[in-house]
């Protein structure tokens, strides 16, 4: 249930309006890293997050909070394009909001491309939704010191601090509760990668370029167990898939190995492995599969 109270959560006031600047900051309405796609992106993966109730409410409530900033965003945008109804000039920095818009805010972004339900990472995988909810963050962090990169008016740079602040805050949060998961960093998802190949950091690029750029090295390419492997092309021998033949001696290989199972592993009936020809067999993929043939 949601509940609205009349208040902003930051109280915004702005000295001479800048309708350049207002259009600016669309991009934290209706762009890819604004309120709207972090309140979307939390609140959905929150009531999809029935089997950690502690995190459920984690997101919720980071979620309802990006709402908020929505709010005082919008309010911010609407005080700076307010010259756009009465002055022909000022229109001309946003005909989209002027003539369709009729002055008000709508889910675009600076450059009148349509919010859309694609900015949005919901796996269901809360460990790997939380890695996309710090990034979001991140970059929400970098729109916000931009746009105060743009702007003199002391109301309006109030009012972004405080917003780029909370992207902080909430990436402490969405830190803390990926830590407190207890995952170790590289084990994402059920099934284990292939020995030998995850290890491999492959030189891919190489050679010098027009920009001084050239073949660098670093710990990308040599911590957590990893070496470098050159390419044929360099007169290396490439990745090991060469050597790899089918599951490898001491290899858990998910769908090869019983013992192991996917993240959306269906049960083994419904695959046909138990119980084929059973009555049960009929409610199978397979089963399904057959009759449609
Ligand atoms: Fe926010």
């Amino acid at each position: 249930m949601y509940h609205h109270v009349k208040k902003l959560m930051y109280t915004v006031n702005i000295g001479e309006p800048d309708v350049r600047f207002g259009n600016m900051l669309l991009e934290q309405f209706g762009g890819a890293n604004g309120e709207l796609a972090a309140a979307m992106q939390y609140t959905i993966q929150g009531w999809n997050c029935v089997d950690d109730l502690g995190r459920r409410d984690l997101l919720m409530d980071i979620g309802t909070e990006e709402l908020s900033h929505l709010e005082v965003v919008g309010a911010l945008i609407r005080m700076h394009l307010k010259p756009l109804k009465t002055n022909r000039q000022a229109a001309e920095a946003d005909p989209l909001v002027t003539i369709a818009g009729g002055g008000g805010v709508a889910l675009f972004d600076s450059m009148g491309n349509a919010w859309t339900a694609n900015y949005l990472k919901v796996t269901g995988e809360l460990d790997v939704d939380l890695r996309s909810n710090i990034a979001a963050e991140a970059r929400a962090k970098i729109v916000y010191e931009r746009l105060i990169d743009h702007t003199d008016d002391p109301g309006t740079i109030d009012t972004l601090q405080f917003l780029m602040t909370r992207e902080i805050t909430h990436m402490k949060a969405f830190t803390a509760a990926l830590d407190s998961l207890e995952k170790a960093p590289f084990s994402i998802g059920r099934l284990k990668p292939t020995p030998g190949i995850v290890d491999e950091y492959f030189n891919g690029s190489t050679g010098d370029g027009d920009e001084g750029d050239t073949d660098m090295r670093g710990p990308w390419e040599s911590s957590f167990d990893l070496h470098l492997v050159e390419s044929p092309m360099n007169g290396g021998k490439g990745l090991s898939v060469g050597e790899v033949n089918g599951k490898i001696a001491g290899e858990d290989r998910g769908r090869q190995d019983e013992s192991q199972k996917a993240t959306t592993s269906v049960a083994d009936e419904t695959l046909g492995k138990k119980g084929a020809g059973s009555s049960r067999a009929g409610n199978g993929r397979v089963a399904t599969a057959k009759r449609g043939r």
